[in-house]
């Protein structure tokens, strides 16, 4: 029999990972999904309470709001036994959080997938409550290499840092694909070519700069002729860009803190 899998709140990034899973071929019947709505998640059973949950999960996978860890923890750890795996994607919860609300539990990870797990191109770290626990990570990682790479971190750190770097990109990405497309606009194309070339345009660079091997420096030295077009474009970018990511992902994790410190409490 497959393993079960329980997504304990199944919203925006539950639905993805799901999504990913199937898209991989999992079997449909190992996921059952709890969301208070009632709403189904698209493929999978859907309940609207844990009540209704009439098989041990192998993994319960936390998918609801870092928020609510407190006031729910006391329900969802009575499924969490020595035979379950609990999974957080929960942002700000740390191990030992972890640790104290789910004591009985076979093991804990978190993982910190960001959305284009999706389509199984995602980027999700992974930190394991036993970073000794070598059997299990050899389990679950074909099983989270479904959705894209999938690291084992060493430390809290190491995971916070790839989150930062990784998990808000879509949202940074997809703003950088429409300011491209808003520069076309601006210079007179149809907003659907605009868009759909500056789409295309970050999508085949990114593929080049993961399947090409060259380091960045030398895919951009590629583009950009001495004196050319690039090369003028490139001396306004590179005075803004390093510092812009900074502060950008320092905000994110200044929110970061306050988020863990709320769930502290
Ligand atoms: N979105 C991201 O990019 C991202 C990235 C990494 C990690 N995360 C983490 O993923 C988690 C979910 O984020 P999200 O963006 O997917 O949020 P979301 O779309 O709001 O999903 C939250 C889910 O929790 C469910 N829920 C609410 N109350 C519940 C209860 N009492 N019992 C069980 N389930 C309950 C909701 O059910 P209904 O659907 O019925 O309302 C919903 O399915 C968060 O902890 C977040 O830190 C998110």
């Amino acid at each position: 029999m497959s393993k079960h899998n329980l997504f304990v709140g199944c919203g925006n990034m539950g639905q993805a990972m799901a999504a990913g899973w199937l898209l991989a071929g999992e079997d449909a019947n190992s996921f059952t999904a709890v969301r208070p709505s009632g709403t189904p998640v698209p493929g999978i059973r859907t309940v609207q309470r844990l009540g209704e949950i009439d098989r041990p999960p192998d993994r319960l996978i936390l998918g609801f709001k870092p928020q609510q860890l407190r006031d729910l923890s006391s329900d969802v750890a009575r499924w969490a036994t020595r035979d379950t795996v609990v999974v957080s994607m929960l942002a700000g919860a740390d191990m030992a959080i972890l640790r104290q609300l789910f004591p009985s539990a076979r093991a804990l990870v978190r993982v910190m997938p960001n959305l284009p797990v999706a389509v199984r191109r995602g980027v999700l770290p992974l930190l394991a409550s036993d970073p000794e626990d070598k059997a299990l990570q050899a389990e679950l990682q074909p099983w989270f290499s479904m959705l894209g790479f999938a690291p084992w971190c060493a430390s809290e750190e190491e995971f916070g840092a790839i989150g930062f770097v990784a998990g808000s990109t879509p949202a940074y990405v997809a703003r950088f694909i429409a300011a491209f497309a808003a520069a076309g606009e601006g210079r007179g194309l149809d907003s659907g070519l605009a868009l759909t070339a500056a789409r295309e345009a970050v999508l085949g660079s990114a593929w080049l700069a993961a399947t090409s091997g060259e380091p960045m420096a030398e895919l951009a030295r590629r583009v950009t002729s001495p004196r050319g077009t690039t090369e003028a474009g490139l001396k306004v970018l590179d005075a803004e860009l390093p510092g812009l990511i900074d502060r950008t992902l320092g905000a994110a994790t200044s929110r970061s803190a306050e988020l863990a410190a709320e769930i502290r409490g």
